[in-house]
Order: structure tokens, then sequence, then C-alpha cells
């Protein structure tokens, strides 16, 4: 099968290396990729990974590409394209493509629609109302004491969640969006939430228009700093499973969140192939859905297709197909952690170029595998070229384990400026692991 993959991320990366292990995958091209993607070879036929500089919301020239190429299954890595339509388009044209269309994909485009569709379908989420008018989300705010997270409609890279602790925040944070247009078209309308206290985890299904099969949890690090401190950040690391949630609870977790989200699915007619990834809050009363995307998570991914057992062009044949509920999803018992390595700087201004050594060294390690995110070739040296530089992942027999193998590597690599987190799985090994917490069962699967 000739696959094409779109993006240029350490999720990326961590989907071009699972898929070209597969027995299926003949060639695999990346738009516009990067460094550590241009150095992948396929299993089958030991032939390289393609970058094409093509950029991943370039839709004509997508298209063109694969039509030229004759690529069998498309794969999506980011939001953007997919809220663009990229799935419609190659739909339209007679090609197969994962990921969710683009009515599909406005669980992740729109906060609005999102926030709206669980409540119409009963999903746990956080008490919230959305907002044109300034002055009645500022009624609403009042009676949560200012104690709320103010979030622009539309995708505003990331940036579009104003955490408020009192009324005057609040306020400010209204203004901000809906009369200064800081975030633009995308903040015309907001959602307001009640501020939710408790440990935030990540969820991710496969879909594929009827059934939902859930992976073990995980959990980002969004701010820069250790201790949940500094800016937030596109995810300084991750790891899988989390200890939060026993089996039991993950699946009480599934029903609650999925099994309506299905049935509105259904009702509403959205025919969602792709990753459904809820964020989650473990609140007192119960987890709660803070907001979904439509994709899989960076750097979620990194830890889960290291531990994925199952052949993932199977998997996203199988999404595309609707064939899900007939496929076996196998997980090692390992836990991963994946630890970013990011530009000195970020999220703020940072410089790029910088020459990045002791990658061979790392990659030697046992189950340790580097998935590169901000980097590119130069002069034949590769060096940095974006925020968020590398992914350096690994597998133990325990979280642990995991993360003194994911340290061990990440000592080996230097570049100028270099800044990573070194609590990534800190509040996962500070509690008892439970003994049969998060393999995801193959039981773990939801029908509406
Ligand atoms: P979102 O993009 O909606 O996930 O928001 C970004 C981050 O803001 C989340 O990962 C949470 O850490 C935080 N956040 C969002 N909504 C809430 C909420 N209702 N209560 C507490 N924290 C929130
Ligand atoms: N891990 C955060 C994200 O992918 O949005």
């Amino acid at each position: 099968m000739k696959i094409l993959v779109i993006g240029s991320g350490g999720r990326e990366h961590a989907l071009v290396w699972k898929l070209a292990q597969s027995p299926h995958a003949t060639a695999i091209w990346c738009a516009p990729g990067n460094a550590g993607i241009a150095r992948e070879r396929l299993a089958k036929n030991s032939s390289p990974v393609e970058c094409v500089s093509i950029g991943a919301e370039d839709l004509p020239n997508l298209l063109a590409f694969a039509q030229k190429k004759k690529i069998e299954l498309t794969v999506v890595g980011p939001d953007n394209p997919l809220a663009l339509g990229v799935v419609d388009l190659f739909q339209k044209n007679g090609l197969r493509i994962w990921g969710p269309n683009q009515k599909a994909a406005q669980f992740e485009s729109s906060k609005v629609f999102a926030q709206r569709f669980m409540e119409k379908y009963g999903i746990p989420t956080a008490r919230a109302g959305t907002f044109a008018d300034p002055a009645t989300a500022k009624k609403f705010a009042e009676t949560l004491g200012g104690k709320c997270a103010v979030k622009a409609d539309g995708l505003a890279l990331g940036k579009g969640v104003l955490i408020c602790s009192n009324v005057a925040e609040a306020n400010k944070a209204i203004d901000e969006i809906l009369v200064n247009h800081a975030f633009g078209a995308a903040g015309a309308r907001i959602v307001l939430q009640e501020f939710l206290e408790g440990l935030e985890i990540s969820l991710h299904a496969l879909c594929d228009g009827r059934t939902a099969r859930l992976f073990p949890t995980s959990q980002d690090h969004k701010r820069a700093d250790d201790g949940d401190r500094g800016l937030n950040t596109g995810g300084m690391g991750a790891y899988s499973p989390t200890p939060f949630l026993s089996d039991a609870e993950l699946r009480k977790a599934g029903e609650a969140i999925l099994n309506p989200w299905l049935r509105g699915c259904a009702e509403e007619r959205i025919d969602f192939h792709g990753i459904l990834y809820p964020g989650v809050m473990l609140t007192e009363s119960g987890p709660k859905v803070l907001e979904f995307n439509a994709r899989f998570g960076d750097p979620e991914t990194q830890v889960y297709l290291t531990r994925l057992e199952t052949d993932l062009v199977e998997l996203l044949d199988a999404s595309v197909n609707g064939t899900l509920d007939k496929i076996e999803l196998a997980w090692s018992p390992q836990a991963g952690v994946c630890v970013v390595m990011a530009s000195g700087g970020y999220p703020g201004n940072y410089a790029k170029g910088m020459v990045i050594t002791g990658l061979d060294a790392s990659g030697a390690l046992p189950n340790t595998k580097v998935f590169h995110a901000g980097t590119a070739l130069k002069d034949g040296q590769i060096v940095t070229n974006g925020g968020r530089v590398m992914g350096v992942t690994a597998l133990g027999r325990d979280l642990k384990g995991a993360q003194a193998a994911a340290y061990a590597a990440v000592e080996k690599i230097h570049f100028d400026g270099a800044h990573f987190r070194r609590d990534i799985g800190a509040k996962g090994s500070a509690r008892v692991p439970r003994a049969d917490s998060g393999v995801a069962p193959e039981s773990f699967r939801f029908h509406p």
C-alpha cells in the first residue's frame, strides 16, 4: 500500500515510524515531514520514507501529489487540514483518506459546537454557557464567582483558552476575545466553563462511524516548566498508562462519554472516522470532558504508538472501512514515557539552526526511540528548526523504569539552549501503581 502522511511534528514521526513497520506498507511519503522522518525506512523493502515539501494546509497541492503518486491511503496528523476539509476534498476525488471530515472535525474546530453537543447528549462536562454578547457572558461569569475558563470558539493555535480566578479577570478575558477580537474570527463566540479542579488526563478512542475503541489512558504536561509552572505549550511530555483509573473506572468513563457521543453522532448524521481525543478532568464528582480534539494528541501519540502492538495500517484501514468492531487491539503491558526537548525560550521566541549531537548514541539505547519534531537537515547536520525539537520516548517495566530509560537517552542529546522538564510522569509515579490499570482490554469497545 502506498501511503501519504500529512504533517511535520513528533506525532507524524511516530505515525510514519509505526506505519513503516507494517508489511502492508510498500511506499511512504510525508508532507512536509522533518529530518527524523526522512531517516525512516520501510520494514518490507527497506525503501526510505520520502519527505515532500508541501505544507500540511496546502490542500490543492496535497491532492495533486496524491493523485500523481496514486496514494492508496492518506493519513492526516494535525487539526488544521481536517478543519479545512482535506478529507472531504480527497473523498470527492475518489481517494482513500483517514481522518474525520469537516463536519465531524467540528468537535475540535468549534468549541461552541462541542459544548452544545455535550449538553444535548448528556456527556459529563463543566457547567458552561456559549455567548456572542459580552454583557450576557459577564453575567454568567459572575454566577461562577469569576472562577472559569473563557474559550474562543475556533482554532487559535492552542492559545484560545484563558483561565480566570476572579470576576475582574473573567471580564477582562471576555473583552479580550469578544470586544478586542484577540483571536480574530475564531473568537466571534466563546464558551465559558466553570473552573474544574482535579487531575487532567487524555483519552483517545479510534472510531469508524459506528464503533469506538478506547485506548489506555495517558497524561500530557502542558506547562513549560517543572511542577506545572510557566507558560502553556503544545505539550512537554507524556506517559501511558496513568495509575489514576482502574480498568473498571476507565470502562465507566468510556461508557459515560463514548456511548452518548456515538448516539449523538448517529442522530446528527456525523460520520466520524478518526481519533476522538477528549481532554478529561478527573473531578471529585467523576470524569468531565473539558474539550474534544479530533486527531491524535502530540506528544501522547509518541507513547501510544510505541506501546501499540497491532499493525497500524490494519487499524487505520478498519477505521476508514467501518470494521473496527472486528479488529484486535493489543498494547504492550510496558509503560511509555516521552520527554520533549524544546528550544530555549519556547513557547516564546527561540533561535533555530542549533546543531544537535548525540542522536545516534541515544538511538542505540534499548527500548528507546527519538521522535523528531522541529528538526531539519543542514549541510549534512541535523539542526533545530522549531519550538518542540524532539520527543525522546522509552518503554520500561513500569512507569519508573520508563522514566529512567527516557531520561538516560535525553542526557545523551545536546543542542544549545535545550530545555526539557525533569518531572515527566512524576504525578503518576508518586501514586501506588494499580495492578490492573490501563492496558485497555479487548472489551473496551463501544457501540450506540
Ligand atoms: P482546552 O484547549 O479546552 O483543553 O484548554 C486548555 C487547558 O486549559 C486544558 O488542558 C486545561 O488544563 C485548562 N482548562 C480548560 N478548561 C478548563 C476548565 N473548565 N477548568 C479547569 N481547567 C481548564
Ligand atoms: N497534547 C496536546 C494536544 O495534542 O493538543
